[in-house]
């Protein structure tokens, strides 16, 4: 099965091609955007050992030159030394304007070195082969780009639309479980946020995602990255409906600070919590359906996901450090904290109008039950 969506964004439009095995058509679907034939990877070790030698091979058999640099791997590396590395390399690579950067990778390296083209010689041309669930059905599409700080997660960054996304559903198959069900939890996202019959058709279909079903798998991702296109089609710099993707990361974002973006929480994991607590929320504010929170945890249980405080190892600090963690959130709009939650499943909007005691009292009942 090979699906293809557009997104469309005028000179900056772009098609997402999603299919098994797509890598080894990488040199025919990037003809269209290389002025010289000559192509520069940024990529982390641990899909440099994986992929680097196959998509090489593949290129310089069709007579395109290839240089790549490779980053540690992990969360941590998204940070000012990689960023400065990699753009210093491509410099040093004398990467010219209307060549072509790879991003091969997590979405660490896809909001890297999305970010390390937007910046070099005001932004060169650059696509995404993204390599982990997550990356895939969320960080390659839309043009965010950036890096961490120490103050928070993706303070420092750009808009720089990539020029073409190739998902090739097959690197899939080497990505560790834990890292499989982060992805799914972005998934999961785009039925609980805008698409009640998404969300129908993952807990259907869900575990044969999870056991590799390609069918399902392609499925799943083309569904996600059309709901992702339009919203950001419609909204590409968050002025108001892109907000809605943030369903779940006002919690997740301050939970992976608190934990330090360190191997304790994944992305994907700081998702699923935030989106239990989103529903949690909802409710308890009389917002949100009294019967939703049970069936997101209903199927975030079934598939293994992660859905409360307690699934994180370790201590946490207390409620009111994770709300003042919360503060650094881009979401916060003159001096107010501004939250997605959810009508119900497929139904969101985003408030600033939460209580801070409800969220005093949500936080420390979870707090609580760590204990
Ligand atoms: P990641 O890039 O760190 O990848 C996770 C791990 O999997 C890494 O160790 C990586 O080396 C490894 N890996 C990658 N592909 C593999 C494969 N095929 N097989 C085996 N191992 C593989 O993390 P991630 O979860 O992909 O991305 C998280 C990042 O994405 C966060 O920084 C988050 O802020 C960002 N993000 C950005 C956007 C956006 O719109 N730009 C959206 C969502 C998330
Ligand atoms: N992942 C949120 C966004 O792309 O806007």
């Amino acid at each position: 099965m090979t699906q293809a969506v557009s997104l469309d964004l005028g000179s900056r439009s772009y098609r997402i091609e999603i299919e098994a095995g797509l890598i080894s058509s990488t040199p025919k679907l990037i003809a269209p955007f290389l002025r010289r034939q000559r192509v520069y990877i940024l990529t982390d070790e641990v899909v440099e050992a994986l992929y680097v030698d196959d998509l090489s091979s593949i290129l310089v058999e069709a007579g395109i030159e290839v240089a790549y640099l490779a980053l540690p791997s992990g969360e941590a590396e998204k940070n000012w030394s990689n960023l400065i590395r990699s753009v210093e390399w491509l410099l040093d690579q004398q990467v010219e304007r209307n060549d072509l950067v790879i991003a091969l990778g997590g979405g660490v390296i896809g909001d890297l070195a999305g970010f390390a083209a937007a910046i070099l010689r005001r932004g060169v041309n650059y696509i995404q082969i993204p390599t982990t669930l997550l990356a895939q059905v969320d960080s390659s599409v839309g043009g965010k780009t950036g890096i961490n700080s120490t103050q928070g997660k993706n303070l420092i960054g750009a808009f720089h639309q990539p020029s073409l996304v190739l998902i090739d559903v097959d690197t899939l198959d080497s990505l560790p479980e834990r890292q499989l069900l982060a992805g799914y939890g972005e998934v999961a996202k785009y039925g609980l946020l805008g698409d009640e019959e998404f969300f129908w058709w993952l807990e259907e279909n869900g575990p044969a995602f999870a056991s590799g079903d390609e069918d399902a798998r392609i499925r799943a991702i083309e569904w996600s990255v059309t709901t992702k296109a339009q919203v950001v089609e419609e909204d590409e710099r968050e002025g108001d409906r892109r907000v809605l993707l943030n369903l779940g990361h006002t919690f997740g974002h301050a939970l992976e600070t608190a934990t330090g973006y360190s191997s304790r929480l994944l992305h994907g994991e700081g998702v699923t919590i935030g989106c239990a607590l989103a529903f949690e929320l909802s409710a308890r504010l009389g917002l949100g359906n009294r019967e939703a929170p049970q069936r997101v945890r209903r199927h975030f249980d079934r598939m293994g996901l992660k859905s409360r405080l307690s699934d994180i190892p370790g201590d946490l600090p207390s409620a009111e450090t994770l709300i003042s963690l919360m503060w650094q959130d881009k979401k916060v709009v003159d001096g107010r904290l501004r939250f997605v939650l959810p009508h119900g499943i497929g139904a969101t909007f985003v408030t600033d109008e939460v209580p801070q005691a409800e969220l005093m009292g949500l936080l420390n009942d979870h707090l609580g039950a760590k204990l």
